[in-house]
């Protein structure tokens, strides 16, 4: 996850990277260029709708996705890119084309992060008066990818002929029109682009909710989650390829990768300072700012802080609800103040703390008892903490077997080991 200057709420401050780094297209190609090298699978770029003065700094400057990864294919071979894009603000005719462009910009490497947007403040930037309700932009979100998915499938993938001799530039029978008429959306198409290498390009989901978990079972190749515990990783992965297989689906066409956030030290008491070191990127009042981001911007300094985490009701169901529901929950089970809460929300401590040999067991341990088909990146400062992670815990993720590096051009499905994507159109004749 490459989010200018990491994932920790402050990153800014750490003297790691440049202070800019949010908007500054030479660190992005920098750390994506290190990631190729090292062989990962893709780099991912998050996006919002809304700001205001108590967002994450770095999110209140920052590039929009698409346009981002389009400078980012052109200094890149093969690894893949990802790019969130909301259903619940965008004409999906526009968002078929431009990940259909990306997708041939880069040689079949793009892949779309399908989000309903969480912030109620989105729809004052987009002409609506309302943000719709959590289960309706989900409703949305699946019409609005179906009409994608169709609108990429316009051309067969050997409809352009471009025959100067002829004069003949595509074959009648190859190009097929949606005509879709649906509850939110009126799509007519064909789209004016083709498909690429990869045939489409790979959909991404971050839903924890229910209907967020059957939307992704539904329609994700890959889903992206939090997960605090291996235990908790694993009851998750196996309700997502439950209810995938329920919706007719092979299990094993869903992949699911948990977010990590490794801090590597050289020992285990080096690693604990590195995570101290990142508490202090934070001050209190700025805790509790960003803990009131996921309930809706709720203002918590109106609370004491050593008193239990306040029963807030409600608020934020229509945002952020899983990421709520879990802080609400650890908070009343571990009986922790509001501070604790807002400093465990700001510093998440994960799982992956130690050395590097300890971080690649453990990965390896969660891959091994079906809690995580892979993992997404968080790294909390993109400088010195993402260095040690390539080239401490990589080298032995690759010594063990558990890890590929990829020769030549790959699509990003290719990559993930996910098959090529057959246009629906296509004829059985030419299947022989
Ligand atoms: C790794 C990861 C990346 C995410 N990226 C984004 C993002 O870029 N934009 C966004 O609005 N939400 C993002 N989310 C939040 C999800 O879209 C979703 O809102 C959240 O997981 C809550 O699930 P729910 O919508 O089912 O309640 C991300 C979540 C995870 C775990």
């Amino acid at each position: 996850m490459i989010n200018g200057p990491g994932s920790h709420m402050n990153a800014w401050r750490s003297k790691d990277v440049p202070l800019d780094a949010s908007v500054n297209i030479k660190h992005y190609i920098e750390i994506t260029k290190i990631a190729e090298k090292a062989g990962l699978s893709f780099v991912f770029v998050a996006d919002g709708l809304y700001i205001n003065k108590k967002s994450i700094p770095h999110f209140l400057n920052r590039f929009e996705p698409l346009t981002l990864l389009s400078a980012l294919a052109t200094v890149t071979d093969r690894i893949g890119l990802v790019g969130t894009l909301s259903t619940s603000y965008s004409e999906p005719y526009t968002v078929a084309r431009q990940f259909a462009s990306l997708d041939k910009v880069s040689n079949g490497r793009a892949g779309w992060n399908v989000v309903t947007s969480p912030l109620e403040g989105s729809a004052s930037n987009y002409n609506k008066g309302v943000h719709p309700e959590h289960a309706v932009r989900y409703e949305k979100a699946e019409e609005h990818v179906n009409v994608v998915q169709g609108l990429w499938d316009s051309w067969e993938d050997d409809a352009f002929i471009r025959d100067r001799e002829s004069g003949v530039f595509f074959e009648d029978d190859k190009l097929h029109s949606l005509n879709h008429e649906g509850k939110f959306f009126s799509v007519k198409g064909p789209l004016n682009i083709e498909r690429s290498l990869q045939g489409q390009p790979v959909i991404f989901q971050a839903g924890s909710s229910e209907t967020g978990k059957d939307f992704a079972a539904r329609k994700a190749d890959v889903i992206f989650t939090n997960q605090d515990t291996i235990e908790k990783a694993k009851a998750f992965y196996r309700d997502v390829k439950f209810r995938a297989k329920k919706n007719g689906r092979d299990p094993e066409e869903i992949l699911v990768f948990p977010s990590l956030t490794p801090i590597v030290g050289t020992s285990e008491e080096d690693a604990e300072k590195k995570y101290i070191q990142l508490t202090e990127l934070v001050s209190i009042d700025e805790a509790l700012n960003y803990l009131g981001r996921y309930f809706d911007h709720h203002d918590f300094s109106q609370y004491p802080l050593d008193k239990p985490f306040p029963d807030i009701g409600e608020v934020g169901k229509n945002s952020f609800q899983s990421v709520t529901d879990h802080i609400k929950q650890f908070a009343q089970e571990e009986q922790l103040t509001l501070k604790e809460v807002a400093q465990r929300v700001t510093t998440p401590k994960s799982a992956f703390i130690g050395t590097g040999e300890q971080i690649a067991f453990q990965m390896i341990d969660w891959i091994e008892q079906e809690a995580a088909d892979g993992f997404v990146l968080t790294i909390p400062v993109l400088g010195d903490l993402y260095h040690d992670f390539i080239c401490e815990v990589v080298p032995i993720l690759r010594e063990r077997g558990y890890y590929e590096l990829h020769e030549g051009h790959q699509t990003l499905r290719e990559q993930l080991n996910l098959p090529f994507k057959q246009n629906r159109h296509r004829k059985l004749s030419t299947l022989y």
